[in-house]
């Protein structure tokens, strides 16, 4: 029986992982221009860990982890999201009593959720994600914002969308809480067995409900920006003005409650609005997160991210028609005719990427116009060809492939032919 790669998980093959390898490049160096430094964490923590930072109401944690007990009877859980694990070390690692404050931190890597696979949804995916820890000032939340329009804007997207809303402190978030009661109270009964016990655990959860969405009472729930204290709404002010200075464009929507349960004051979401990108249109999410430092046993700290997920940010590329680097194409192919030559290509192709080329030979046995069409499919732009004349006078062959020109270029030369000829190029 053939292998099957498990539901919900991809491989990336070549062609595409020169596609990863640049976005995460391109993501890598707009959080350095912003000053933000990479952290990496384990692929598993303690499964308390996201009880308590998740939330132990939330779907993520109810019905997505993937938790196991280790050899030592340990429950252990594949991380579901970066967020958690970053406070977990930033605590762990006193990084608080940094005088560098506020630590801008980001991350890549795979998370893992037990979701029903579809379209732009995985059990294993790949977040990119910033957190900033230390400052709560509004401004911090509009940097973030603007960083991660920059990277989605820098990889030529233009149709995204950025939707925030404010959830306010824990006052508001409480006034607002007993509002969702009363209003769900009376008729809970019409909605899914897991939002009659979220009325009890977590009203706030109801809202998010992928069962109930269209349910008519969820349109006509009260809205937390109706229930933001003076406090929360002259916080949300000054984040809406400092988006608005940027010149970064927003709407405001008062259903964005977000599925994890550490967000307070801003959140925010970006959407995709290219054609025909439908059900994952959610490219990236985020928040602050203040009392989080805290639940997860450090001191009263503020912070505030985001993670967009890699697979959805290719497949809106694709959706919005942009061309992304796919690693093909060499500088040059060594084709060799005979047993002698082929001992000199092997030295060659060596001394060719020690001068910092692409270079590539036959391994297969393949003759001379195989050779060739080899070249041509590995996108070579250049072949030097050495067969028996060509070693007598030191000297190769070398065919342009885009022109057909061909010159003679001493052995010795040949590196510097390369590096000027591609030099040139790249300019
Ligand atoms: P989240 O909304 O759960 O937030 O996930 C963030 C992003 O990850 C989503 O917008 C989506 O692009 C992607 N994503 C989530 N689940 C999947 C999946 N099954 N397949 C593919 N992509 C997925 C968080 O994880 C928070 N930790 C974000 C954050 C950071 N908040 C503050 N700091």
């Amino acid at each position: 029986m053939a292998f099957q790669i498990p539901r919900g998980t991809q491989d990336i093959l070549p062609g595409d992982s020169e596609k990863w390898q640049y976005v995460e490049q391109v993501a890598r160096e707009l959080c350095s221009r912003y000053g933000y430094r990479e952290i990496r964490t384990p692929i598993f923590e303690h499964t308390e860990l996201f009880l308590r930072g998740v939330g132990d109401t939330t779907d993520i944690v109810q019905k997505e982890m993937y938790t196991f007990e280790d050899k030592g009877g340990r429950a252990l859980t594949l991380r579901p999201e970066g967020t958690a694990p970053v406070v977990r070390a930033f605590v762990e690692h006193k990084l608080y009593g940094s005088p560098n404050q506020p630590l801008k931190l980001y991350y890549s890597g795979p998370m893992f959720r037990y979701e029903r696979p579809e379209a732009g949804r995985f059990r294993q995916f790949v977040q990119f994600g910033v957190e900033a820890l230390g400052s709560g000032d509004p401004a911090m939340d509009a940097e973030v914002m603007a960083l991660a329009m920059h990277i989605y804007e820098a990889l030529g997207l233009k149709r995204i969308r950025l939707v925030i809303n404010s959830l306010g402190d824990l006052d508001s978030r409480r006034a607002h809480r007993e509002a969702l009661v009363r209003h769900f109270s009376g008729r809970i009964d019409e909605l899914c067995a897991d939002c009659q016990a979220r009325l009890e655990t977590n009203p706030l959860r109801i809202l998010d409900c992928k069962k109930d969405r269209d349910h008519e009472l969820m349109a006509t729930a009260p809205s937390i920006l109706d229930y933001l204290n003076d406090e929360s709404r002259a916080y949300f002010e000054k984040v809406k003005h400092y988006l608005a200075m940027l010149g970064l464009p927003f709407v405001i929507d008062a259903r964005l409650v977000r599925g994890l349960d550490y967000y307070n004051h801003t959140t925010f979401e970006i959407m995709s609005e290219a054609e025909g990108f439908g059900a994952a249109a959610t490219l990236c999410g985020g928040g602050r997160y203040n009392g989080l430092v805290e639940e997860i046993g450090g001191p009263e700290m503020p912070g505030i991210g985001f993670a967009l997920s890699i697979e959805r940010l290719l497949a809106a590329l694709e959706a919005e028609g942009v061309e992304l680097p796919t690693g093909e194409g060499i500088d040059c192919y060594v084709a060799a005719l005979g047993e002698r030559a082929k001992e000199e290509a092997v030295r060659l192709v060596y001394q060719l990427r020690r001068a910092g080329l692409r270079v590539d030979q036959d391994y297969v046995g393949r003759k001379l116009k195989a050779q060739l069409k080899a070249a041509d499919r590995l996108k070579a732009a250049f072949v030097v060809m050495i067969g028996d004349e060509e070693l007598d006078k030191q000297i190769a062959t070398v065919k342009e492939m885009a022109s057909g020109e061909q010159t003679n270029v001493p052995f010795g030369e040949l590196a510097s032919f390369f590096t000027e000829r591609t030099r040139r190029e790249g300019e």
